[in-house]
């Protein structure tokens, strides 16, 4: 078992680096993740990693945990009713406010493996082919770089591929590489994958019509997650939308967003002043 002083010790450096929080109910979890990394690291026991991570700060080991304690769960086209409403409304009616200038910014700020804001771009690629044909920005972000480097290869085994995307789409838009799958490159190279780190400053980014921050806030305290969505609302144009995930909500969070029901599903816009 881990001791609570080194539970302390590594739930309080993640809140730091990432904002995220390390519920002690689900120390288990902690423990079997540090377990992993331990190994990996040639030490004997979680106590050793702790110790060394205790040592000093200049090993590169603090960012490992913090990896470590992300979880990286994502699939091809997850929360379904919410691709469906981009379909039926939310694409739609961005297409036509947008008509004249033809320009678009999407964000992904949780990232993963790519499977998110891919599933946007087949989305675009097989309904609304002229958006491609537009000045469409996609930006991709995600904490971690060992992630993002998956993302940006655009590379999937049998198992992810077969977790939520249809196979119409497979065929027409992968390559078989081996025993994996490649997403063709001229949809791939449409993403712009970077690491942003949500709970710290953030560099520059356009401001934006489509928001992706799905199945992350949840990991984050109050305070981080109203900060998160004060800093999304300034970068929305008006008229856009922010799509968290179906757990999460940006209500009693900030009063500024309010809630767009659709079929199934919600996403939020900011309030008319
Ligand atoms: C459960 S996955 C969600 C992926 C995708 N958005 C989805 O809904 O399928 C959570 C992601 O959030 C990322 N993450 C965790 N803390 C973060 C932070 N402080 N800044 C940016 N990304 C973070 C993790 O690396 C992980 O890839």
């Amino acid at each position: 078992m881990m001791t609570a002083a080194d539970f302390d010790y590594v739930s309080a450096f993640v809140r730091d680096m990432a904002a995220i929080v390390l519920e002690p109910r689900r120390e288990y979890l902690v423990e079997s993740r540090m377990q992993t990394l331990a190994r990996r690291e040639n030490l004997p026991t979680v106590g050793a990693l702790v110790a060394k991570l205790r040592d000093g700060p200049n090993h590169g080991l603090h960012r490992k945990v913090v990896d470590a304690m992300t979880t990286s769960e994502t699939s091809f086209f997850r929360d379904l009713p919410q691709f469906d409403a981009l379909r039926k409304t939310i694409l739609p009616e961005l297409l036509t406010r947008h008509a004249q200038e033809q320009q678009l910014n999407f964000w992904c700020g949780a990232a993963s493996t790519g499977q998110e804001p891919y599933s946007v771009l087949l989305l675009l690629a097989d309904d609304f082919p002229e958006l491609l044909k537009w000045d469409l920005k996609f930006v991709a972000t995600d904490l971690c770089g060992e992630l993002i480097a998956r993302a940006r290869a655009g590379r999937y085994n049998q198992l992810e591929v077969n977790r939520g995307l249809p196979a119409t789409m497979l065929g027409r838009h992968f390559t078989r590489q081996g025993a994996e799958w490649e997403l063709k490159a001229e949809l791939r190279g449409r993403v712009d994958f970077r690491e942003l780190n949500l709970a710290q400053n953030w560099p520059s980014l356009p401001s934006l019509d489509l928001v992706f921050l799905r199945n992350v806030l949840v990991y984050f305290d109050g305070e981080t997650q109203r900060a998160i969505l004060a800093k999304v609302r300034r970068l929305l144009r008006p008229g856009g939308y922010l799509l968290l995930g179906e757990t999460e909500t940006a209500l009693n969070v900030d009063d500024a967003f309010e809630r767009v029901a659709l079929a199934n599903t919600a996403c939020y816009r900011v309030r008319a002043a």
